[in-house]
């Protein structure tokens, strides 16, 4: 691994109603990434917070007969309370009413005029607070936006970010870094939308007063994209461009998405940091939405999945396991809770908690730490070299693949278990080829835990603590012989994992 570090953000998410399990897995996806680099010795800075202003918060706090600000400390407190509940590692929850936030976008704005890509105007169009998003005539279907989010006609005054002089500069990037967008189906629908021509974008609010005021006509609030969008330099000290975080993290930065919002982020976002003169973000990762009756989960639909059930209901690692293992970024997943009893019964309690369970509990019982450690080098150099594949998967964004190989590995741990049968061993009293065997699956076992960090933090430290693994020792760095498990772990057993009525 040859990064020297990693910025890993997720959205900053709408504090106009209560988080679900969209959310929650656009976070654990961001988690998983930075807890990977994390554990290969690359410092990995991680972002999620909450988007506070605009029209949209504006009417949901008026809803509730709220001030904007208490309405959007409560609702973010909903978000932080379930990140931590589900241990994610976030170094920083952002909150776009933040007070350094406010300074650095005020910044960024006053950049953007100084470099004459501002101008002042009207708006006269299609506007869907729904989305935030201004949509042009062509766009509109059968009185809709082409989210299906109703429109209301505005006409006020706005300030105009001159975008239509980015489409070159944004095609030529694009060409330059094949990579920028991912997966490659969604880069197309960028680089296809780009090249019909880009209009300049209305970026400033005369009828919405929640929101940052514009440094040139404090009557206008910014657009809510571009404050959103600049949370991602904020958290790295902006407008300090030279400070420490600044200079670790910035570009090194994957933006972890959904594809609802890739126009911001493929194409608006860079085309702003370039009018910024900033260097633009190394990726934008689109995942795909999750599924409930045939329909894109959200509040307007009703069919929403809340993410504190499912924690009560079935436990913080196999609701992780299933959003990660479930749905390739390139499509859909569809939830249900059959479909995720029936994956975590089977990939969780059978195939690995079974798997940790008994082969602990035997080497425990044959007091196999009394013998002298040997291990087939063969299997467990086969074992180590694995972490090519799996260092493939999860930096090109592949997370069910991940999954798939990591599995496959605890299947063959398994085969391995039944085809020594260390039990019949025991009973033979053939104790050389029984240690053999016991700590070759021991082997193999730390690796796994090693390996299952990202996906299921908790559950890794559970085995790694049973194995008696020193903290310092828990990085991809030890997947090494010198690291291996030896008769001086003071091994116990680590009881049952995933109970079976999950
Ligand atoms: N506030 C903006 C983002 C600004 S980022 C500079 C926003 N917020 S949001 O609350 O609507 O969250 C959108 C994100 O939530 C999506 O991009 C996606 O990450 C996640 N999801 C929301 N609904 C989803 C599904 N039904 N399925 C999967 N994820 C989805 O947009």
């Amino acid at each position: 691994m040859n990064s020297k570090s990693k910025f890993i953000t997720t959205p900053v998410y709408y504090v106009n109603a209560k988080p679900h399990i969209g959310h929650l897995y656009t976070t654990i996806i961001a988690d998983a990434l930075a807890r990977f680099y994390r554990q290969q010795g690359v410092p990995a800075f991680f972002l999620t917070g909450t988007d506070e202003h605009g029209i949209k918060v504006q009417r949901a706090a008026e809803k509730n007969a709220q001030s904007p600000l208490k309405h959007a400390t409560v609702h973010a407190k909903h978000f932080q309370d379930l990140f931590e509940k589900f241990n994610l590692s976030h170094n920083r929850f952002i909150r776009t009413t933040d007070q350094d936030h406010i300074k650095s976008v005020q910044h960024f704005w006053k950049t953007l005029e100084q470099n004459g890509h501002i101008y002042s105007g009207v708006y006269k169009g299609w506007y869907a607070a729904q989305d935030e998003c201004f949509y042009t005539e062509k766009e509109i279907v059968d009185g809709k936006a082409p989210t299906g989010a109703d429109v209301e006609l505005i006409e006020e005054k706005t300030h105009y970010f001159r975008l239509s002089q980015f489409q070159q500069p944004l095609l030529d990037f694009f060409k330059k870094n094949p990579l920028f967008v991912q997966p490659k189906e969604r880069f197309n629908e960028v680089i296809s939308f780009v090249e019909q021509g880009l209009e300049d974008l209305s970026i400033s609010r005369a009828s919405v007063t929640w929101g940052i005021p514009t440094p040139s006509d404090p009557a206008l609030t910014i657009y809510v994209w571009i404050d959103a969008l600049c949370n991602y330099i904020t958290a790295l000290g902006y407008p300090d461009t030279n400070s420490e975080h600044f200079l670790t993290y910035w570009p090194e930065s994957v933006h972890i998405i959904g594809k609802d919002i890739l126009r911001f982020h493929a194409i608006f976002w860079p085309a702003f940091l370039m009018a910024a003169k900033l260097p633009l973000p190394q990726s934008v990762v689109a995942h795909g939405w999750w599924i409930n009756r045939g329909k894109k989960m959200s509040k307007s639909l009703g069919n929403i999945i809340d993410p504190n059930e499912l924690f009560d209901k079935f436990g913080p690692e196999p609701t992780r396991y299933f959003l990660l293992r479930e749905a390739p970024f390139n499509s859909d997943g569809y939830f249900s809770e059959e479909a995720l009893i029936k994956r975590t019964t089977a990939d969780l309690s059978n195939d690995l908690g079974n798997l940790i369970l008994r082969t602990t509990s035997m080497f425990v019982r044959y007091k196999a730490h009394l013998l002298s450690a040997t291990y087939d080098k063969n299997i467990i150099n086969n074992t180590y070299s694995l972490k090519d594949d799996l260092t493939k998967h999860m930096t090109s964004y592949q997370i069910t693949r991940f999954c798939e190989k990591l599995w496959s590995l605890i299947a063959d741990c398994n085969r391995y278990v039944d085809h020594t049968k260390p039990w019949q061993l025991f009973k033979e009293k053939n104790f050389e080829k029984l240690t053999n065997a016991l700590f070759t699956t021991l082997e193999m076992i730390r690796c796994i835990a090693l390996y299952i960090t990202p996906i299921l933090p908790d559950t890794s430290d559970k085995i790694l603590n049973a194995l008696d693994i020193k903290q310092s020792e828990r990085s991809w760095l030890c997947l090494r012989h010198e690291s291996a498990i030896n008769s001086d772990n003071r091994i116990v057993s680590c009881g049952v994992l995933f109970p079976k009525e999950l």
